[in-house]
């Protein structure tokens, strides 16, 4: 306890000379905290920034949100991922404004009820935004206290999460400190207790603290188990245009990339001559096809290694949207999933 109780004073103090601006630090209001920190899980600062600013530009309120058309929420979290955040947060929003007149709960405990804010989320609103004595656990966190400790513990598990929230929760500060200090750990994991490669202890407020620098172990902790492999999945995507439009469809509502937009795909890698023949069994008259290249895109459990082929087709079948360049690029959601093939028709227009 008196350890953690140093620990928090000193980042606390550090976060308070050496924190570094960024958009949503200009405010305490909670619908902001609430979106960077989503943005944030799973994408990196520097890649969030401006879709931040554009997202409060567009819906500068929970009640924009709620009314906003979820086309219009895809194509401002088009390119950051894991599109069910999106629309969580409006499903969020919409609980706010019918139940709590757009007002959000202050205590963690009452955040993480809403849909789609878990226990780090809950934590970093209900610290940040309202200054309570609630810990954000997140990877930086976790890597910070086990090395502290020299805590040998599996990060991958929920048990180690819940024990270090609960170590800290008992010595949790509270007013601007308790946000303080859910940034500043968060901080000096990212930018000194860095995940790969060599810390930064020398420069590091809790180097003094610190038991895994004392005893060397940084390639040790933290202890992570072995992650499960990806299964790999071999695509074939279509680029089939007729005329000045491109063949394009909205995704089945389950499974990967659900309810997005895409180019046609078929599953496993076709030879050209397969991929004419699947055009011609669909009804399409195929006037030219080629290959336009391969990419890879990798999910949390899955690779996508994907195959192209351009076809000009005589007839625009309505199986597919078709739309000109322009209008995929400005007005649909295109997962980064295809955005080697997106290139594409950027290029030729
Ligand atoms: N990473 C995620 N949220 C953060 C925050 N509020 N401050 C610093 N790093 C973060």
């Amino acid at each position: 306890m008196e350890k953690t109780k140093r620990i928090i004073q000193k980042t606390v103090d550090w976060f308070r000379v050496h924190k570094v601006p960024l958009p949503w630090r200009e405010s305490r209001d909670p619908y902001r905290i609430w979106i960077s920190e989503v943005m944030l899980q799973q994408t990196r600062i520097e890649t969030v920034i401006p879709y931040y600013q554009r997202f409060l530009e567009e819906l500068p309120t929970v009640f924009d949100l709620a009314a906003c058309e979820e086309e219009k929420l895809l194509k401002l979290w088009e390119g950051l991922g894991y599109y069910s955040r999106a629309r969580n947060l409006k499903k969020c929003a919409e609980v706010l404004c019918a139940q709590c007149k757009g007002e959000f709960p202050q205590e963690a405990e009452q955040l993480e009820k809403l849909p789609g804010i878990g226990a780090y989320t809950a934590g970093a609103i209900a610290s940040i935004a309202f200054g309570k004595r609630a810990p954000a656990v997140d990877g930086n966190v976790l890597r910070v206290m086990t090395r502290l400790f020299a805590d040998k513990s599996d990060i991958a598990l929920s048990k180690t999460r819940e024990k270090i929230a609960a170590q800290l929760k008992e010595a949790y500060p509270e007013g601007a400190a308790a946000g303080d200090f859910t940034q500043g750990i968060m901080e000096i994991g990212e930018t000194k207790c860095i995940p790969n490669g060599v810390p930064l202890c020398p420069s590091c407020p809790l180097a003094e603290e610190c038991e895994t620098r004392r005893q060397k172990l940084w390639e040790e902790i933290p202890y992570k188990s072995p992650k499960k492999e990806r299964r790999i999945e071999e695509k074939t995507v279509f680029l089939l245009q007729c005329g000045e439009k491109y063949a394009i469809e909205k995704r089945a509502d389950s499974g990967l990339l659900a309810s997005l937009f895409g180019f046609p795909m078929a599953d496993g890698h076709c030879s050209e001559a397969s991929a004419r023949e699947q055009l011609c069994r669909a009804g399409f008259a195929v006037q030219s096809i080629a290959p336009c290249g391969s990419a890879k895109h990798i999910f949390t459990h899955v690779e996508w290694h994907m195959i192209g082929f351009w076809a000009q087709v005589e007839t625009p079948l309505p199986c597919y949207l078709w739309k000109t360049a322009p209008e995929i690029l400005e007005s649909v959601a295109l997962p980064s999933a295809f955005r080697a093939f997106r290139k594409i028709i950027q290029k030729n227009g």
